[in-house]
């Protein structure tokens, strides 16, 4: 097989990665990839991945049979339709059902029409009556932009004035989600679909907020852990029945099912576990735990994904756990500089590193991004894992690096 990986994270470079070590591989390519992917495979640092006819001439070139979108633009562009046209086979879905990643008003109406439990909200199009229904509120509500806002587009707030002018800002040039301020601790699930059938993988959590002990800004996410150590049973049993079983019988009803990865992000609460988004693409930092858990050739289960014959394939999973931890760049979420000199790595095999949009140039690795790596620990237990992840933590090197202390470390989640 010769594969194209779609996207430059850190989330990719761990695709890649397994990929990498797949014993089906006979070319290996990403689009635009990092100084990570570099070195295990070939990068196409000049492709536009969001552009549909760039990524099928690249594929053309390069006699790729599998392309495996890891990032949420190329999606919402359309690639996965024009390769779908050109008989490409490739992992991710179509425009119409990333919909429900880049249209927070359109899966906010999908959980609705299919009584899947999610926070009560509603879209606005209009200033007028958002304002109204804001000083009018009676509970504590949050903000999204439906548009894509790689993690930002959220806001929590209970300043009236503050939620005014986010919403302002959003109304101008989109629609506005408000929904109901939930309560509970949040995991990310992920299910493989090849269309017909589909096949759940351990929890995950991510770690949202800026600064420890969950304070400060949303961001896209610094750091995460699989499995989930205080996601009980009967809430996981609850996950499966109540929200995934339902939604993948809601994507057959209403003609979305897709080749590729479904994410579930939920709020476990008292009322039981609520959607708080779908996305149709692997989490980051999420992928950088969950995929190096998994045992099973992933060329193999790529290609099962694509064929559909998911429900026959025996995918493989480690008892092992894993932690990461993002390391960003000074002034992230907010403003932040690239092209920093990286001074030193970790030099150890007890951990995995990942890199998101790093370059290098005569022998110097820039960053290229506000998280900058993943420093992901593996142990057979959870502990064992958080250990190994900040013992290397500090060893990632550069100007102004910063990450959060408590990754993995509270055991009521984050
Ligand atoms: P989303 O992009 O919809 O997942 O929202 C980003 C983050 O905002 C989530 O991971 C939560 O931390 C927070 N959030 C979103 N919706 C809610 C809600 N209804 N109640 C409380 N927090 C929320
Ligand atoms: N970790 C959140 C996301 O990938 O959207």
């Amino acid at each position: 097989m010769r594969v194209l990986v779609l996207g430059n994270g850190a989330r990719e470079h761990a695709i890649t990665a397994r990929f990498a070590l797949s014993r089906r591989i006979s070319g290996l390519f990403v689009a635009p990839g990092n100084a990570g992917t570099d070195a295990l495979a070939t990068n196409l640092t000049d492709l536009d991945h969001t552009d549909p006819q760039a990524v099928l001439r690249a594929c053309r070139e390069q006699e790729i049979n599998l392309v495996f979108i890891g990032s949420e633009e190329p999606l919402a562009a359309g690639v996965a339709d024009l390769l779908a046209d050109q008989r490409i086979d490739c992992v991710g879905p179509p425009r119409r059902t990333a919909l429900l990643e880049s249209s927070k008003a359109f899966s906010k109406e999908f959980m609705q029409r299919n009584q899947i439990p999610t926070a009560a909200g509603q879209t606005f199009t209009q200033v007028g009556p958002f304002e109204e229904y804001i000083r009018n509120r009676k509970q504590r509500v949050v903000l999204k932009k439906s548009g894509l806002a790689a993690g930002k587009g959220v806001l929590e707030s209970d300043d009236t004035e503050e939620l005014i002018a986010f919403g302002r800002n959003v109304l101008a040039d989109d629609s506005l989600v408000v929904e109901q301020h939930l309560v509970g601790y949040e995991v990310s699930v992920f299910a493989l679909t090849d269309a017909t059938d589909y096949c759940l993988l351990p929890s995950c959590a991510d770690y949202k907020k800026a600064h420890d002990g969950s304070k400060g800004p949303n961001t896209g996410g610094m750091g995460a852990v699989c499995p989930v150590p205080w996601l009980e049973t009967e809430a996981w049993h609850q996950i499966k029945s109540r929200i995934v079983e339902p939604t993948f019988e809601a994507l057959h009803k209403e003609a979305l099912s897709f080749i590729g990865v479904l994410y579930f992000g939920i709020m476990v609460t008292e009322d039981g576990p609520m959607t708080l988004e779908f996305n149709l693409r692997f989490g980051d930092p999420e992928a950088q735990v969950l995929l190096p858990l998994i045992k099973c050739d992933f060329g193999s289960l790529s290609e099962a994904m694509v064929r559909g014959k998911l429900a026959d394939f025996p995918i493989e999973v480690s008892q092992k756990s894993a932690v990461g931890i993002v390391i960003a760049a000074d002034g992230y979420p907010a403003e932040y500089k690239t092209g920093i000199p990286v001074e030193g790595l970790p030099e150890t095999d007890a951990i995995q590193l990942y890199h998101t949009a790093t370059t290098e140039r005569d022998g110097v690795l820039y960053t290229g991004s506000g998280r900058c790596f993943t420093v992901v620990g593996i142990g057979r237990e959870h502990l064992d894992a958080m250990n190994a992840a900040y013992a290397a933590a500090p060893q990632v090197r550069f100007n102004g690096a910063w990450y959060r202390h408590d990754i993995g470390g509270k055991i009521f989640g984050p």
